[in-house]
């Protein structure tokens, strides 16, 4: 089962932006994209660890910024040539307040950290 942490507003992401979540387990990063749905994955690329947070929404992926591989937003999955998955985090938007699910026990705290 999943705690679900209040992580602050939906207008507090920009439109195809990112803002980090630190969490014991490491960074979570929060998507929203241009229509306003908003994904988490852990803000480490499979590939070789670059930042997803300050990679490049499209649509519902994101491009690392590091060595340009794409992710799936909702899976975390790397589109195809490439292998490998990025952890995925479910995530409740209620009255404009984005909910973060993690495993039980894990404290969060959100950063004001943001890429455009
Ligand atoms: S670290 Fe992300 S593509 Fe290489």
């Amino acid at each position: 089962m999943y705690d679900w942490h209040e992580i602050g507003a939906l207008d507090a992401i920009p439109r195809l932006g990112a803002r980090v979540v630190k969490t014991p387990r490491g960074d979570v990063a929060v998507f929203r994209t241009a229509d306003d749905q908003v994904f988490a994955l852990r803000d480490r690329c499979p590939h070789k660890g670059g930042p997803l947070s300050q990679g490049i929404v499209h649509g519902r992926r994101i491009t690392c910024p590091l060595h340009n591989w794409v992710l799936e937003l909702d899976s975390g999955e790397a589109v195809a040539p490439d292998v490998g998955c990025a952890t995925s985090y479910p995530l409740r938007l209620e009255n404009g307040r984005i909910w973060l699910g993690l495993n039980n026990g894990t404290n969060v705290s959100a950063d004001a950290r943001e890429s455009a």
